[in-house]
């Protein structure tokens, strides 16, 4: 089964983007034909600052290996690596009604703000299809805002296969975390948006002193809680080991500790819990040739693919002769 998905460069990552979909992304690579990459084209809708673009891309592709990414299991490249998908991207554009990306949620959205869209913003939803449709994607592991888009995708596909001959698989999306909102240093959505989130290479630190002063109620020490929906020890669940979790359960039911008790014991997990990933990451910083190495390999291994599937639709438009059986 052929799995890919894309994630944007667009900002450092963080708890968020980890426990709701990193982390599903990678445990997807021991049975599946993963394919993943650092969208930087989509990046270029929002980030205008080629050393910054350059550096997150960079830092996504370090990332994604120090927490688990196996080249030896999954192909992992940058977009952009793959000039194919640009070119089947104008296909698409060609088979896409205004009003199927008039109606994207994304763009909507910031139409209704007042914030002025570009093109690159408008069409995004079809050089999101060109990059799944290139890689014959059988499944798409996404968070649950970019369903709409896997929608558009086969829409886009059908209308292809419909006006020419059957050329694209379908693909399906696999809505990742959609049980798993992870909370903020303001209890609300961990966004880069909001302004609330822990960086997951964060220097220990400051690391530290941010989690300690995530916003808690105010209730006295000693009145006993309910841990299910405090968004402390939401966090503590995804990084604790199953009897710290129960301890802490018992310990917010019997009353008498503080918060602070809990944001201390939460540094440590997740001192603890990303210490391996942070140790790899310092490991391939030492080494960039290994991950150009990675990145160069898993770039020729998505070209090969995506020229294949590229010549497949350029025959079925007309855009090449047909080869002789
Ligand atoms: P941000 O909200 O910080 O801009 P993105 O939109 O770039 O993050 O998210 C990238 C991926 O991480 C998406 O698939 C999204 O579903 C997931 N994600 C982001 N924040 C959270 C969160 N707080 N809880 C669960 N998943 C999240
Ligand atoms: N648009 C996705 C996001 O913002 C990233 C992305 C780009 C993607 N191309 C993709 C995800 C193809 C899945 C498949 O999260």
């Amino acid at each position: 089964m052929r799995v890919l998905s894309g994630i944007q460069p667009t900002g450092r990552f963080h708890w968020g983007n980890y426990f709701g979909a990193i982390r599903q992304y990678i445990d997807l690579q021991d049975d599946h034909d993963g394919y993943y990459f650092i969208a930087n084209l989509h990046a270029l809708t929002t980030i205008r600052d080629a050393e910054l673009l350059q550096q997150l891309t960079h830092d996504a592709a370090l990332d994604l290996l120090a927490l688990g990414l196996d080249p030896d299991k999954a192909t992992l490249f940058i977009q952009s690596d793959i000039p194919e998908v640009s070119q089947l991207t104008w296909i698409l554009m060609t088979c896409t009604s205004m009003g199927l990306l008039e109606r994207c949620v994304a763009y909507k959205e910031k139409k209704e703000k007042g914030i002025a869209a570009d093109a690159g913003l408008f069409t995004y939803p079809v050089l999101m299809s060109a990059d799944i449709l290139a890689y014959d994607s059988q499944w798409v592991p996404v968070g649950q805002d970019q369903v709409q888009h896997i929608e558009v995708c086969r829409d886009l596909a059908n209308s292809f296969n419909h006006h020419f001959k059957s050329t694209f698989v379908l693909p399906e999306a696999r809505i990742v975390g959609s049980a798993a909102k992870v909370p903020g240093t303001d209890g609300e959505k961990m966004s880069k948006s909001y302004d609330n989130t822990i960086g997951l290479f964060e220097e220990l630190k400051p690391q530290r002193k941010k989690i300690m002063r995530i916003q808690t109620d105010s209730r006295p020490m000693e009145d006993p809680k309910e841990p299910e929906g405090d968004h402390l020890f939401q966090l503590y669940q995804l990084m604790a080991t199953a009897e710290e979790i129960e301890e802490m359960a018992s310990l917010y039911r019997q009353g008498g500790f503080g918060y602070g008790h809990v944001k201390k014991a939460l540094a440590d997990v997740a001192e603890r819990y990303f210490a391996p990933a942070r140790e790899r990451r310092q490991e391939l910083e030492n080494h960039p040739d290994t991950v150009r190495d990675i990145l160069k390999a898993g770039a020729e291994r998505a070209r090969t693919v995506a020229a294949e599937v590229l010549a497949r639709a350029e025959e079925a438009c007309g855009l090449t002769a047909p080869k002789p059986h």
